[in-house]
């Protein structure tokens, strides 16, 4: 889902390193990119290019595979049949973009094993949004329409991102993205419509999530060090502030239609501009969430980790098979 970077952001720039790196490579590299050219595993990229994708692509799917635990929870609790296997594909499609994603990161050397390693160490952020509590099934909805709809914002440019392996992944994603979007508006609507009570736990779950959903797209351009030399390497296509603020045009019709209300009192249409006003949001709750302290953050690393415990039996019997398999090929 959520590919906004979480690390060296809290408002301190980092010092420049002057490269070592060879000045006709780099100069050749830079201009492929500016030509919207994909670099591909194989080709020569600069050191820091390699680090800022790592970092990326595996945070993206850290926050894809804790993405599934928020409602993974609701699936045993679905409220009908038909929900609830729409759901567990939604669900099980989140498992997919964490393996296309962690295996675009392995692709620039890093192995998995690694990049578990520093989520479960917590050295690796993912998004904050997966730390906030799933109280009621419209949760769900809210989730589906708010969480999923601000990925496909984020998602959508990264199609073109200059990194052939990720952008590939996106294509595939986006378009599952969307049906996540539909299927989140469409619980919504069903609860909009509904009896007093089930508009009122819409109403309710979009509160809570409108906020967190905002925060999605990371700190304002002004406290974001890494934009600008990841739009300049075609990394990111459009800074946080534009991504949210297209989150939130496109968003607040959809709340009109069903007949919810933005909880945000200073939000209006600015004719002007072309496009929405909005309220402050809170930093100091997104920062608090980064550095670990969400409201369901310990929950949700403690279930990463029973998970990968968990299953330990069945990588080792993978390994077993694949080694028996190479040996009697061999003889
Ligand atoms: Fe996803
Ligand atoms: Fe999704």
């Amino acid at each position: 889902m959520y590919t906004t970077e979480l690390q060296n952001q809290a408002g301190k720039p980092k010092a420049q390193v002057a490269s070592t790196e060879d000045p006709a490579l780099l100069e050749a590299f830079e201009a492929r990119v500016a030509a919207d050219e994909f670099i591909e595993p194989k080709d020569w990229m600069p050191e820091a290019y390699r680090r800022t994708l790592v970092r990326q692509i595996s945070q993206h799917a850290h926050s894809e595979i804790v993405g599934m635990l928020p409602e993974g929870n609701w699936i045993s609790r679905a409220p009908t049949l038909r929900r609830k296997a729409v759901l567990l594909a939604k669900v099980q499609d989140e498992g997919g973009h964490g393996l296309y994603l962690y295996a675009a990161a392995e692709t620039l050397g890093t192995s998995r094993d690694e990049m578990v390693e520093a989520l479960h160490s917590g050295k690796a952020k993912y998004s904050t949004i997966f730390n906030y509590p799933t109280l009621t099934w419209a949760d769900i909805g809210a989730i589906g329409w708010l969480v999923d709809g601000a990925a496909i914002m984020n998602q959508v440019p990264l199609q073109r991102t200059s990194y052939g392996p990720y952008a590939r992944a996106m294509v595939r994603v986006c378009k599952e993205e969307s049906f996540h979007q539909r299927q989140g508006y469409e619980i919504m609507m069903a609860m909009a419509s509904g009896t007093p009570e089930q508009k009122r736990m819409a109403q309710d779950a979009l509160n809570r999530w409108w906020w967190p959903s905002l925060m999605m797209f990371g700190p304002p351009d002004e406290n974001s060090p890494n934009t600008a030399q990841s739009m300049r390497w075609r990394i990111k296509r459009d800074t946080n502030d534009e991504l949210r603020q297209k989150f939130v045009d496109v968003t607040v019709p959809q709340a009109e239609a069903i007949g919810l209300t933005v909880p945000d009192p200073d939000l209006k249409w600015n004719e002007a501009k072309g496009g929405h006003d909005f309220g402050e949001i809170d930093w100091e709750e997104f920062y608090a969430v980064v550095r670990g302290e969400g409201p369901v953050a310990k929950e949700r690393m403690k279930a990463r980790i029973d998970a990968w415990n968990d299953g330990a039996w069945v990588r080792e019997a993978a390994l077993a098979h694949a080694a028996k398999r190479n040996a009697r090929a061999a003889a």
